[in-house]
């Protein structure tokens, strides 16, 4: 915090740079606004630029609208809402029109000018600066369990970095969403006697409630399980069965059949196949470490009703993602999109070999929407939770007077950054970039992935029972 600001990297910068935020060799100057040590004689703001001296002034557009120019080649609009309207505007003289969502500089020779009025060498041009449209996500909590502190490690950069652009004056939203389907909405909603909706409805007020106690400020709240979603899962359904991409394969899973549903791994205990210990997971040893399916265990029963569950088989329908090899090899390795480490870690795992066909659908009972063109068969969870992103934006927009279209639509040319935890990558950055690419939707520009909150060198979680609440800690 203290010595030289001219010598050292802000925390601000280094976060912006490791956030991959593109900075054109424009923007140099940094502005650091910091209480100067006790008895310094340093102003309290202090504007370093490299080559520029600072000048502040205030200029007025036609509209007479202030405008307070920083330099003789930067401008920020006095008042930091900007509209929708005023993407691809310049900021000082508002009608310049650039292509939207694109950061231009008008000093860097490589600005685009294509639909400027102005000439590189245009004075004017260099008081132009970009409006960027951005969008941000965080990952959409699960309603089946509380806020806790491994999530507020997520929520809390992603909401530093949003009010960050925001304060730069970029046109920057953030929507987030409760994710509500799944087996767990489900049991917990039988075991408590109530409606899967009454469940995610109590569980979206207090997520609600701990978010507001960390001041994270959403500009959509929604939920999967809303009409927007719906729709949506419909739409980009159909464009992924259209594109040939879609099969029906049987299945066999354990059945519990007192509880009267397919059993998730997870659902399941026994034996270990491997070394004889008792009461294991269904799908891995956590004494000796073997990999195993449920159906694999000794002595099997259901978690729900302790009854022994039986083999069954049932069709599910798949998603063929080695159709989508080459797009996915082209996005995932080329364009910035993933932190070289994740692209590395993609080429080397699921890429390197064949793409396993995902398994997308739930026969009844599950807690999702059914799928339309199979009754009686549900998307899974992880189909309709990334979805919910799209579905928040629209809510959003309808809210705002805004077009979903310009944030998600072909032709946007806004930024979508994602921001998620490790152990949802490859939800992120396959399966989701494939059905955004086979519907013609607009793809992520960045997908910003973070580690976890440990405890004892394990993530704190809540089915490991190692959390602190969000609620306790506040
Ligand atoms: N519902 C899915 C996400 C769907 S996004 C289309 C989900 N939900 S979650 O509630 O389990 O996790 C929400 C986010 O919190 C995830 O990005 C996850 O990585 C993050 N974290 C959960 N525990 C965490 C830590 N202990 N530490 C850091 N982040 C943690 O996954
Ligand atoms: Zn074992």
């Amino acid at each position: 915090r203290t010595g030289n600001p001219k010598s050292k990297i802000s925390p601000l910068r280094r976060f912006h740079d490791d956030a991959g935020i593109h900075q054109s060799s424009g923007s140099r100057f940094r502005h650091a606004n910091r209480v100067p040590p006790k008895g310094s004689t340093e102003k309290k703001t202090e504007i370093t630029r490299q080559n520029d001296k600072f000048e502040a002034k205030f200029k007025r557009d036609e509209a007479g609208e202030e405008h307070q120019a920083r330099s003789p080649r930067y401008c920020f609009r006095k008042s930091p809402q900007i509209g929708p309207e005023s993407s691809g505007l310049c900021l000082i003289f508002g009608k310049l029109l650039f292509p939207k969502g694109r950061h231009v500089d008008a000093i860097d020779p490589a600005a685009d000018t294509s639909r400027c009025n102005h000439s590189p060498s245009d004075l004017t041009l260099q008081n132009c600066r970009m409006s960027r449209k951005i969008l941000v996500t965080a990952a959409l909590p699960y309603a089946n369990g509380h806020i806790h502190i491994g999530h507020l490690v997520e929520y809390i950069q992603t909401d530093i970095w949003v009010r960050f652009q925001k304060l730069r004056g970029h046109h920057c939203v953030f929507v987030c969403a409760d994710a509500t389907h799944g087996t767990a909405i489900m049991i917990r909603a039988r075991r408590e006697g109530r409606s899967e909706e009454a469940v995610i409805a109590a569980m979206r007020a207090a997520h609600m409630r701990d978010f507001a106690g960390f001041q994270i400020q959403f500009d959509n709240y929604g939920s999967t399980n809303s009409p927007d979603n719906r729709e949506a899962c419909h739409e980009i359904w159909a464009a992924i069965r259209d594109a040939g991409l879609v099969k029906i394969r049987s299945v066999e899973q354990l059945f519990d059949p007192v509880a009267g549903t397919f059993l998730a791994d997870r659902f399941v205990r026994g034996t270990c196949p491997k070394c004889g210990a008792a009461d294991q997971p269904g799908d891995n040893c956590s004494v000796c470490g073997a990999a195993y399916t449920p159906a694999d265990l000794r002595d099997p029963r259901s978690i729900l009703s302790n009854a022994i569950p039986e083999l069954r088989s049932a069709d599910h329908l798949f998603i063929e993602l080695e159709q989508l090899r080459p797009f996915l090899e082209d996005w995932s390795q080329n364009g910035g999109h993933l932190q070289p480490e994740v692209a590395r870690y993609l080429k080397g795992n699921f890429l390197g070999d064949p793409l396993r066909d995902w398994d997308v659908s739930r026969p009844a009972p599950y807690f999702g929407f059914e799928i339309p063109d199979h009754p009686a068969n549900y998307w899974y969870v992880w189909f309709d939770a990334p979805i919910g992103y799209i579905a928040s934006t629209r809510e959003y927009c309808r809210q705002h007077g805004q077009h979903a279209a310009d944030w998600w639509g072909p032709d946007s040319t806004a930024e979508i950054h994602h921001f998620i935890g490790k152990d949802i990558t490859y939800f992120h950055t396959l399966f989701w970039p494939g059905m955004l690419h086979t519907a013609g939707f607009s793809l992520p520009s960045r997908i910003q992935i973070h580690g976890f909150l440990t405890v004892n060198g394990e993530k704190m979680s809540k089915s490991l029972g190692t959390f602190i609440k969000a609620e306790t800690y506040l």
